[in-house]
């Protein structure tokens, strides 16, 4: 399979470069022209196409043929970047193509999601303070992931938890709501949110799904089986 990875050159997209590779998919990636250097590593084995994430243009040729596109959804700025990252992945990706998208738990597909006072308050905290100086829109994020939660394409958009690194501890669970009982540990290590985004490509079970995703060595993840995690 050909697989577009957009924002390649961050710490996810390097690690889903990584699995895809070992999966033995042909990569196209596409990252800010500054950042080609970061890819350095995988030279020879991946194509690497420069541009800002929501340059339609580049977008358009870059997923031209892909059955995958992995999406790393980044809320910087204040010129609808993410919005525009979507946009351009929903408008011209293959029809059948597999589009899987990141983000973090605070987006919330049907409104479901029970967080704790501390994420909200942490989320309310950094989301106005990011604005104010104009780094970060994270009503932007929200925007990107209405518009991917409305499209008929067969979308996944899987929330990651609190982040760490470390190697790789398996295939992340998952469920559909921030606040089951699975998810309590809120940590995912970075290498394997890689890992899901790039498995749920071939999972026809998460077609259309949020799943909000921890890792599976987590404390709260052993304590409470697989949830609704129903992958090998
Ligand atoms: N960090 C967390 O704790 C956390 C938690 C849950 C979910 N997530 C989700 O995980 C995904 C990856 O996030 P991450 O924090 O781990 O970071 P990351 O993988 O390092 O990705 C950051 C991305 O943002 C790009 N970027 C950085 N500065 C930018 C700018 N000024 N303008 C445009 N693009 C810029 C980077 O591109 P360059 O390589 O060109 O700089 C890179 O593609 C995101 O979808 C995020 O919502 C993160």
């Amino acid at each position: 399979m050909k697989v577009c990875i957009i924002g390649a050159s961050g710490k996810l997209g390097k690690y889903m470069v990584q699995h895809a590779l070992d999966r033995g998919y042909e990569v196209v990636a596409v990252c800010r022209e500054q950042s080609v250097g970061k890819l350095d590593e995988f030279k020879g084995q991946i194509t690497v196409l420069p541009g800002d994430t929501d340059d339609r243009g580049v977008i358009e040729r870059a997923v031209r043929g892909c059955g995958g596109v992995l999406t790393v959804l980044v809320p910087w700025g204040m010129k609808h970047y993410a919005s525009g990252t979507a946009q351009a992945v929903l408008d011209f990706a293959e029809p059948d193509a597999r589009l899987i998208f990141s983000c973090g738990w605070h987006i919330t597909r049907d409104g479901k999601d029970v967080y704790t006072t501390q994420h909200r308050l942490m989320v309310k905290v950094f989301g106005a303070v990011a604005k104010l100086f104009r780094l970060v829109d994270l009503d932007d994020q929200i925007e990107a992931t209405r518009r991917i939660f409305e499209s008929d394409k067969e979308w996944t958009v899987v929330r990651g938890s609190d982040l760490e690194e470390g190697e790789s501890q398996g295939l992340p669970v998952w469920s559909r709501h921030v606040g089951d009982p699975i998810l309590e540990s809120n940590l995912t290590r970075r290498i394997d949110f890689a890992l899901f985004m790039v498995d749920a490509l071939t999972r026809d079970d998460l077609v259309q799904e949020a799943p909000a995703i921890v890792g599976r060595q987590s404390p709260s993840a052993l304590a409470h089986g697989q949830g609704e995690q129903r992958a090998a």
